[in-house]
């Protein structure tokens, strides 16, 4: 049976916080984040937007670009780590706006979010309790950013993209997938308040442990390693060379991290990777999705094309997927 993607959306706040309004809150300086980061300016989303509208700008696009309406989605997945409120799932705010009853959850794995949903997607799928699903990858980081904080304000964004996943009788658009994950690398990416552990208190405010907490250097060093490797396991999976892949669509946290992964494939970067963090920053779960609908948008893949989508994130977590578009 065969799973497809059926359409695809993203939505942005309009709100752009550029490198030189950060050089005004903390000591920073564009040169600084655009040669360390690649980043130029990231989104905001005001303050009364949460991400559930986020995600329901993003869904509403992917429905109508798979011709189809909000009552024929079976189910929803939101992978994000900022949802609305710890429950009930943004999921289920997110049906609530589309104006549908449906069965849905979050999924909470930081930036391989929307990958391992889609994975997810694609079991259920094939298990045929659903025909449709749609799967959302959303995120108001700058909730849970810290200002004060030079070292991680420069990197985040806001934003949300969308996909929905179909089933039909024709060969599967999803050629292998790949998951990998290292808990023991938790409390190098986290947010240390808020959950059961550590509830928030006057404390935790006070010590801004309500803030992602990060140590850059070993986070990157992990990221391209294993977003390397998740991407040659999927080719191998598959059967890929490197000439089949139209584009790599990579998580967008670093310009250096995905020059040092092309770099490790052998690829040229500008012509096999997507890139569009120069405008948006990390939006964690959304990400990925945010680059799919930008590059079909633009027109760097067409139906047909064989693209990766790779992931890496906060757990440690990360993965990667081969398809046709
Ligand atoms: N502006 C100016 N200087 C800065 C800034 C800033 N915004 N931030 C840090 N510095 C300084 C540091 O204080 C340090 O100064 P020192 O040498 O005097 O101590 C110097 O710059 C170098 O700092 P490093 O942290 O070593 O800089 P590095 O080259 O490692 O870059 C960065 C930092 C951009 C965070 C990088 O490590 C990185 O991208 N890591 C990966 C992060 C990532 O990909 N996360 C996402 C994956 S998971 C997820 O998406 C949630």
């Amino acid at each position: 049976m065969g799973i497809k993607i059926a359409g695809v959306g993203m939505y942005v706040p309009p709100r752009v916080l550029t490198n030189h309004d950060l050089e005004k809150i903390v000591e920073t300086n564009d040169e600084w984040i655009r040669t360390r980061t690649g980043i130029v300016e990231r989104r905001i989303a005001d303050p009364e937007v949460a991400t559930s509208d986020l995600a329901y700008e993003a869904a509403k696009i992917a429905i109508e670009r798979a011709n189809l309406k909000p009552e024929d989605i079976d189910a929803i997945i939101c992978a994000t780590i900022t949802p609305d409120m710890v429950f009930p799932a943004t999921a289920y705010l997110v049906a609530e706006k589309l104006g549908i009853k449906r069965p849905g959850f979050d999924l909470e794995a930081a930036c391989s979010g929307f990958l391992y949903s889609s994975t997810v997607a694609t079991a259920y799928l094939r298990s045929g309790i659903f025909k449709n699903i749609l799967v959302i990858g959303a995120e108001t980081l700058s909730r849970i950013t810290d200002w004060q904080d030079r070292s991680t304000c420069v990197l985040f964004g806001d934003g949300a993209g969308a996909v929905v996943y179909t089933i039909d009788d024709s060969p599967s658009d999803i050629l292998a997938m790949e998951l990998g994950g290292d808990g023991g690398c938790g409390d190098l990416l986290y947010m240390p308040a808020g959950g059961s552990k550590m509830p928030a208190s006057e404390e935790t405010v006070k010590n801004r442990l309500h803030f992602i907490k990060m140590n850059g250097r070993e986070t990157f060093k992990m990221a391209v390693r294993m977003m390397t490797e998740s991407v040659e396991k999927v080719m191998k999976k598959a059967n890929l060379t490197k000439d089949d892949i139209k584009l790599v669509i990579p998580h967008q946290a670093n310009i250096r991290i995905i020059d040092a992964i092309a770099e490790y494939l052998g690829v040229s970067r500008e012509e096999k990777f997507f890139v569009n963090l120069d405008k948006y920053g990390n939006t964690s779960a959304a990400s990925i999705p945010i680059a799919l609908a930008e590059a079909v948008e633009s027109g760097r893949i067409s139906r047909g094309d064989i693209i990766i989508l790779v992931a890496f994130g906060g757990g440690f977590s990360w993965g990667a997927i081969a398809l046709r578009y």
